[in-house]
């Protein structure tokens, strides 16, 4: 089964072909973060126009580095939620176009789930159901992966993701957008127990997160020290603050895992790139014989590889669009609808 996933829901623009469910013939990603960094933040109609300039020839290159004919294809995977929607909207009308002029089946896929999928394409012997967490710039989930295409989600963000905590955080050091690669670069010279941030307290359910204090506190300390003429240790309070997100992603995935029972889990979404939440995580694990998966760096951040594999698993489970598929900025995971 040959499927072609499209993605477009950030700052990526990116085509893969996926053969038989795991094995990626071609990724091919265009990304947009040079243009976006002048600004601090991806642009919104920045990324739909680069988006609409690019997908074409993206998609083009996939196919030939693939040695595929769009005939050859059994589907056409694409990610139609959630995420910033002029951005979504030029990856669904494109997969769409692309879908009835090749008569080919339309696949919707959610991006959360693609970043689980992942995983798939790493790991072949990983199936469901397992535990993963997701991190990425706009989620932190704690979500039960029952079957390639049900998900339930036990723990979700209050206030700000992960990843956002990350780039903020850089931001207010003053490193470039996105931060979150940076903070993991500084925290490799640092001490990491420099500064004590705090562990957010969350009301109600235990495995929801809440990265906002964290990110309000480090933003605090850093006016008051240029306020007093204080120089803080960059090296050492990026340290400080990967080890706090690290050590708060581990507590509530292994609380969770013994909650309800899972021995086995995985890493997704953009902060599985992060050296600190991989090791902490992966330590944790292995010191409770639980089973631990994460995505090589090249499949944790955005990519279209990770949505044609969860397309072939959607595919295969009857799950289609028609011609009015459109694109949804905000959909949990464990309330799909095509
Ligand atoms: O999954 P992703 O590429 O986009 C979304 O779907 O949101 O995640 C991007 C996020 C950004 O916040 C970025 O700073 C963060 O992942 N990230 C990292 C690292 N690499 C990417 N955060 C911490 N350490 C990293 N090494
Ligand atoms: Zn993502």
């Amino acid at each position: 089964m040959l499927i072609l996933g499209i993605e477009s829901s950030c700052d990526e623009t990116a085509a893969s072909i996926c053969e038989d469910f795991r094995n990626i013939r071609s990724s091919v990603i265009s990304t947009q973060i040079e243009e976006h960094k002048k600004y601090g933040g991806v642009v919104p109609e920045i990324a739909s126009r680069r988006h609409c300039e690019n997908i074409l020839e993206v998609t083009k290159q996939a196919l030939k580095e693939a040695d595929v004919t769009l005939a050859d294809l059994d589907g056409i995977a694409v990610t139609y939620a959630p995420g910033l929607i002029g951005a979504l909207l030029v990856g669904v009308n494109f997969a769409k176009s692309l879908a009835f002029a090749a008569e080919k089946p339309l696949i919707p896929v959610h991006h959360i789930s693609g970043h689980i999928a992942a995983n798939y394409i790493c790991h072949k012997e990983l199936e469901p159901p397992y535990l993963c967490i997701v991190a990425s710039g706009a989620h932190s989930h704690l979500i039960e992966v029952l079957s390639y295409t049900e998900f339930r989600v036990i723990g979700r963000t209050r206030d700000d993701a992960a990843g956002e905590c990350f780039d903020k955080c850089a931001r207010a050091m003053g490193f470039p957008y996105p931060g979150g690669v940076h903070i993991d670069r500084h925290a490799q010279n640092g001490d990491a127990l420099a500064f004590k941030l705090p562990h957010p307290a969350v009301a109600g359910n235990e495995f929801d997160f809440s990265f906002s204090g964290l990110k309000t506190s480090v933003i605090n300390m850093l006016h008051r020290a240029d306020q007093k003429g204080e120089i803080i240790n960059k090296d050492n309070l990026s340290a400080s603050i990967q080890r706090t997100i690290s050590e708060i992603i581990t507590e509530k995935t292994m609380g969770a895992a013994e909650q309800y029972g899972y021995k086995k889990i995985a890493l997704a979404g953009g902060v599985s790139a992060n050296s600190g939440v991989r090791a902490a995580l992966s330590k944790a694990c292995d010191e409770r014989g639980f089973e631990f998966y994460m995505p090589e760096l090249s499949l944790c951040g955005d990519n279209a590889a990770m949505i044609a594999c969860q397309g072939s698993y959607n595919f295969a489970a009857g799950i289609t669009a028609d011609e009015s598929l459109n694109a949804v900025a905000t959909m949990p995971i464990d309330s799909i609808k095509f």
